[in-house]
């Protein structure tokens, strides 16, 4: 489900130039989740296209997972001003599109602190639950769900980035079991 162009359930819409969608292959049922569109998303009309996303998908080739293969978003649809992080009650107001996204999910990857909260009701620290595995329900289905860093943490924290990557490894071992 997609949120209609002049959509405007949540502030975001008044900043935004595009409404930014879901990217990759849904039929892998691997989706990883990131916090909000940054600028060139926002600009793009892609997650994952700035800096962050250089970041993963350095770790994505290093790993040996195809981007294509799986399906990245995020919480939100829009982006923030200035890169704030997504409040609760935009990430509600976009929730309905987002779950659409993951009825059909095999396998949710929640990368960082806004994914968790949203997904888990999470609001501790990332260092506790990164990398076990967990369950999260999504319209009346529990779906498996690893929490991890998300790439902007691994900018100036190595074992972020060790975690992460492991994350990613388990994601490319799992992805060649299901195919
Ligand atoms: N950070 C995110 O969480 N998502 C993007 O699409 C880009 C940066």
């Amino acid at each position: 489900m997609r949120p209609p162009e002049n959509c405007n359930l949540c502030p975001l819409s008044e900043g935004r130039t595009n409404i930014v969608m879901p990217h990759g292959d849904a039929s892998s049922g691997i989706v990883f989740i990131g916090e909000a569109p940054g600028e060139k998303e926002d600009l793009q009309g892609i997650p994952f296209v700035g800096k962050a996303g250089k970041i993963l998908d350095g770790f994505m080739e290093e790993e040996g997972l195809q981007r294509s293969r799986v399906v990245i978003t995020n919480t939100v649809k829009c982006r923030p001003p200035g890169n704030r992080d997504p409040t609760e009650e935009e990430m509600a107001a976009c929730r309905k599109f987002l779950n659409s996204e993951l009825s059909d999910a095999r396998l949710i990857i929640g990368l960082g602190k806004s994914a968790c909260k949203n997904l888990m009701g999470y609001d501790g620290r990332m260092a506790d639950i990164v990398n076990k595995r967990t369950a999260i329900e999504i319209d009346g289905k529990m779906i498996p769900f690893i929490p991890t860093y998300h790439p902007s943490a691994c900018i100036y924290n190595k074992s972020a980035r060790t975690v992460l990557r492991e994350t990613i490894r388990t994601v490319r071992e799992e992805l060649e079991t299901l195919e």
